[in-house]
């Protein structure tokens, strides 16, 4: 798995509006306890041996710290690396677009526009890689909008990169990153209970080991975790997780993210991976 990851610092997060049904405009953020979090989470990826790069945090912009959204990176042998942006939902949260498309410019990435008109794609809050790059399995049904996977497919299948549709029925679970981790290249950490029952079925196809979580695991964000060089970080850590990460001789560390919760997100979506 890749080693260089990009993260933002919470230093304006907020919770502002209701865009999932984790958030509520009656809770409040404690912004002090949300950066302890994040530094531990920047340390914990550092002990596992990853390198963290940082984007300058945007003020206004307050759910910019959830770094997997607004584009999606990738890397094929004749491109080299790319990123496709994000049209996302929220108008807030299209606004940390270009930000972050610059960031990635100024670091030679090639730019992949799609034409998404009215549709809506978040990165890697629904598109997410096979560990090997040789596939990507795309959410939809609650943000990602079908007919942008669509879009998406046909451009990345162009580059002989297969793309796997998978409709999303659960809305706790709005983005394919909570119900869905790839272990390494044979098993995946998923949340049946996300799934259209043809969406569970076509993705049981490409794996050996399918683990299950149940759905307080998948709603507490224990699917959101990170792998790196062996751990999982987690939120949260149960028996029954524990059993199924060591099957996959990963080791469970767990990183609390409580205030990011009440923005609905987690480990997986506060970074992403550079090639
Ligand atoms: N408040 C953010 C939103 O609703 C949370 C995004 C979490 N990201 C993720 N990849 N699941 O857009």
């Amino acid at each position: 798995m890749a080693k260089q990851v990009l993260l933002c610092s919470p230093a304006y997060f907020d919770v502002v509006d209701e865009k999932n049904p984790y958030m509520s405009e009656k809770v409040s953020v404690d912004r002090e306890k949300a950066q302890r979090q994040w530094q531990a989470l920047c340390s914990a990826l550092k002990e596992t041996g990853c390198q963290v790069e940082t984007i300058v945090p945007v003020p206004g912009l307050e759910d910019m710290v959830f770094a997997a959204n607004q584009v999606f990176v990738g890397f094929h042998e004749g491109v080299g690396k790319f990123i496709v942006p994000s049209r996302m939902v929220h108008a807030s949260r299209q606004r940390e677009v270009p930000f972050y498309v610059d960031w990635y410019r100024q670091r030679g990435f090639k730019i992949i526009d799609l034409d998404l008109g009215t549709d809506h794609l978040e990165g890697h809050g629904d598109l997410l890689w096979h560990p090997d790059w040789s596939r990507i399995y795309a959410g939809f049904g609650f943000r990602s909008t079908e007919p942008g996977v669509e879009k998406f497919r046909v451009v990345m299948s162009k580059l002989g990169i297969p793309v796997v549709p998978l409709r999303l029925v659960d809305p706790y679970c709005y983005h394919l990153d909570t119900c869905f981790c790839p272990l390494n290249n044979e098993a995946v950490l998923v949340y049946p209970g996300a799934y259209a029952p043809e969406s569970l079925a076509s993705l049981r196809g490409f794996w050996k080991r399918v683990h299950e979580l149940t759905a307080e695991e998948a709603h507490k964000f224990m699917g959101n975790g990170i792998v790196a060089n062996g751990s999982y970080l987690t939120p949260y850590i149960t028996p029954h997780l524990e059993s199924m990460l060591s099957q996959e001789g990963l080791t469970p560390v767990v990183v609390a993210t409580s205030e990011f919760e009440k923005s609905g997100g987690s480990l997986f979506c506060m970074k992403a991976f550079l090639p």
